[in-house]
């Protein structure tokens, strides 16, 4: 099964066995076959954080859960969604019902079953801002559970589901709260300014759909991963030293004391932008993507982004840490 147009970056990627399964028993049932033949298994959501290999050997399950529905409850209300429904199409179904939560998270590709995965987030939102639970079903036995929030660890581009869980879990529906009550976080970058006084949550989303289109390149054109490189957390005593270098560099201070750095700013400021190598180049635009313009390989995309992060830590003695996950 050719899964080059099932991953944003659009690598080249051929797999043994596929299947889509539309319901919790046939996918329970595939678990099962692929526990009695001893297949490798790969969970794809909507491939846009993933670096596939030219061949996967074994079964690759994309949940095909469509379903989702609102529940009303006293002062909220709760969104019941399948793991394959797209998380851009649901962002914007809430935000056009004037449901507030999500509308920040507008336009990042993929599942909704991949979204707790690496606890996505932008301009300011978390997923586990608004997640109440995750439903998995466990490969080994083919069992449910419902995890809450706090099962699972969410932290910034973390959860549990990359650290004790990773591989053992099916993630097949999410567990949302939105509300009717105006929440906007505007705080972020100019957002504030893209909407009026009072704006709806469709507003807003549709403020961090233009800032994204702006910045982002569009996967259907040029094949990309999103951010290819996690903002890395620095001491507070190293962060200080490079700000006497760099006044200008952006910075934010955390909770525990340590600061997250920008990590586009730090490559763009190795005057990386743009820069290509075969296939592959920093996006001209945000340094922080990696963009591929076909043809190229897993070997070369990573490479690439060995030479990426060995400029920054040469310049900068910041390492950088990949975000997309190899299949
Ligand atoms: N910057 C530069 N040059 C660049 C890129 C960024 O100078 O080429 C500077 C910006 O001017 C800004 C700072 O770096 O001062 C931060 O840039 P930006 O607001 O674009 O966000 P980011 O930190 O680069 C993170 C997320 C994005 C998310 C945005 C908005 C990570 C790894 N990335 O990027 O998430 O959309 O914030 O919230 O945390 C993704 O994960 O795939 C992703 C796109």
């Amino acid at each position: 099964h050719d899964l080059s147009s099932a991953n944003t970056l659009g690598l080249p990627c051929r797999a043994e066995y596929f299947a889509a399964p539309t319901a919790l028993e046939p996918l329970r049932r595939l678990l099962g076959l692929a526990g009695t033949r001893e297949w490798p298994l790969t969970v794809l959501g909507g491939g846009s954080n993933l670096i596939l290999p030219a061949r996967l050997p074994g079964l690759v399950l994309q949940p095909a859960l469509h379903h989702w529905w609102l529940e009303q409850k006293d002062d909220s209300v709760q969104v019941h969604v399948g793991a394959g429904v797209e998380w851009h199409a649901l962002v914007m179904a809430l935000a056009g019902r004037g449901l507030w939560g999500i509308e920040n998270l507008a336009l990042i590709p993929g599942s909704c079953g991949a979204a707790p995965i690496q606890n996505i987030g932008a301009y300011g939102v978390e997923l586990c801002d608004v997640l109440e639970a995750v439903d998995v079903m466990f490969v080994e036995d083919g069992r449910c559970a419902r995890l809450t929030a706090e099962e699972c660890a969410f932290g910034y581009r973390d959860s549990i589901f990359k650290g004790e869980l990773e591989g053992r879990v099916v993630v097949t529906g999410l567990i949302l709260k939105v509300s009717r009550r105006p929440t906007p976080r505007l705080a972020y970058g100019d957002l504030a300014q893209r909407v009026g006084r009072r704006p709806e949550p469709l507003e807003v989303a549709e403020a961090v759909c233009a800032i994204r289109r702006e910045k982002l390149p569009d996967p259907a054109v040029l094949g990309n991963a999103g951010s290819f490189f996690k903002n890395p957390v620095v001491e507070r005593h190293q962060a200080a030293a490079l700000r006497s270098s760099w006044p200008d560099m952006p910075h934010f201070e955390l909770s525990d004391g340590r600061v997250k750095l920008a990590a586009g700013w730090l490559i763009d400021r190795c005057g990386l932008k743009g820069w290509r190598v075969g296939h592959f180049a920093v996006h001209e635009r945000q340094a922080l993507v990696l963009v591929h313009f076909g043809g190229g390989s897993a070997e070369e995309l990573l490479a690439f982004a060995s030479q990426v992060a060995a400029e920054v830590e040469a310049h900068f003695g910041v390492v950088l840490e990949r975000e997309p996950r190899l299949a």
